[in-house]
């Protein structure tokens, strides 16, 4: 009997803080109207000063392993994307591991695939499942992005947000996670990233904060996108009506539009969190499904077309019946 891999449950974390557009009008030289516009988003969450991505990955997982109702000593492997780790190690997800009283799986973190990273997490973990030496893994994103932001450059920091989301991923007899695609690219280093390094002796003034092409990348991120949707309907021998919904990477609401209309989608069949909680890199794409399976949309036996994008680049997509 073959054996896959399938979604048996989701959770979310999102912190009580909310920065609206409004309130960053009063500290930078923007408009609510211009990032509406631009970008989609109207308000984001900001962690507390005592939370961080393990504080928010916990609530995430136990979020996700109560609606699988699986307990913690149920769980072989756990994974967790972020960009913004609680250390540079142990990861986040042995400490992770340490809260869950679950010694001896194996947990690491996806540290620097950043808004692909949770894509990334689930194709590691549908193989580990698939192969038989796992039957249950949490694959979280958890971002602390407002920390690692310059909130004196209006051309990043309006765009992004805090939070968690996770998948508990387990083992069945029935095809869940179709497929997944994973790619990266690396003459495209220069158009995102975050310099902190121990490579070399850190420049504190350039080192600490995100840094962003975000023109460039908007017209990287459509064509890669539409290439990646080729690739993963073909693979599965499916064509665009075949997929009931899109849950893509939160980065601006015209590639999320755009991706839509790639795949002839209406807008009410894709997950989207982008207005309310902006851009969570490798948290936004298990926080809207989440939202959208907690919602009732989507509801099991849909096909959902997942899709991220970030920083590497790295990019990647996973073809799921929920
Ligand atoms: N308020 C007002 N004006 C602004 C703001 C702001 N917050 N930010 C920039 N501007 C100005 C610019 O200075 C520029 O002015 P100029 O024409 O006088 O030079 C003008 O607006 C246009 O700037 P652009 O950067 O060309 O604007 P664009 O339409 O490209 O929108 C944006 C910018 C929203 C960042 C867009 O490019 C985008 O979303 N890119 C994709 C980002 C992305 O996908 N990130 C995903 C990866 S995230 C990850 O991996 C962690």
């Amino acid at each position: 009997m073959m054996n896959y891999s399938k979604i048996l449950g989701t959770g979310s974390y999102l912190p009580e803080k909310i920065l609206t557009n409004f309130d960053l009008e009063k500290t930078l030289d923007t408009t609510s109207e211009w990032i509406i516009e631009r970008t989609g988003i109207l308000k984001r969450h900001i962690a507390a000063d005592h939370e961080t991505a393990l504080s928010m990955a916990e609530n995430a997982a136990r979020a996700a392993m109560k609606a699988a109702n699986i307990a913690p000593s149920e769980i072989g492997m756990i994974i967790i994307a972020t960009t913004t780790p609680e250390k540079m190690f142990p990861s986040t997800a042995c400490l992770l591991q340490q809260r869950l009283e679950i010694a001896g799986c194996p947990a690491f973190d996806l540290n620097s695939t950043a808004c692909a990273g949770f894509v990334y997490g689930l194709s590691i973990a549908d193989k580990y499942i698939r192969d038989g030496s796992v039957d249950n893994v949490l694959v979280i994103g958890s971002e602390v992005m407002s920390r690692v932001l310059d909130w004196t450059d209006r051309s990043t920091c309006i765009l992004f947000g805090d939070g968690a989301g996770a998948v508990l991923l387990g083992k069945s007899n029935e095809p869940g996670i179709l497929s997944t695609h994973l790619h990266a690219d690396g003459t495209h280093k220069d158009v995102l990233y975050l310099d902190t390094s121990v490579g070399k002796p850190i420049d504190v003034e350039s080192a600490l904060y995100l840094k962003m092409s975000g023109n460039h990348l908007f017209k990287l991120a459509v064509n890669i996108l539409d290439e990646l949707f080729d690739e993963t309907l073909a693979a599965n021998g499916l064509v665009k009506s075949d997929v009931d919904w899109l849950v893509p990477h939160q980065a601006n609401i015209r590639i999320i539009q755009a991706m839509a209309k790639k795949l002839d989608l209406p807008l009410d069949r894709v997950a989207i969190t982008l207005d309310e909680q902006g851009n969570t890199s490798s948290a936004s794409i298990p926080l809207a499904l989440d939202k959208a399976i907690r919602d009732g949309q989507i509801k099991r036996g849909q096909i959902l077309l997942l899709e991220g994008f970030g920083g590497g680049l790295a990019w990647g997509s996973a073809l799921i019946k929920y």
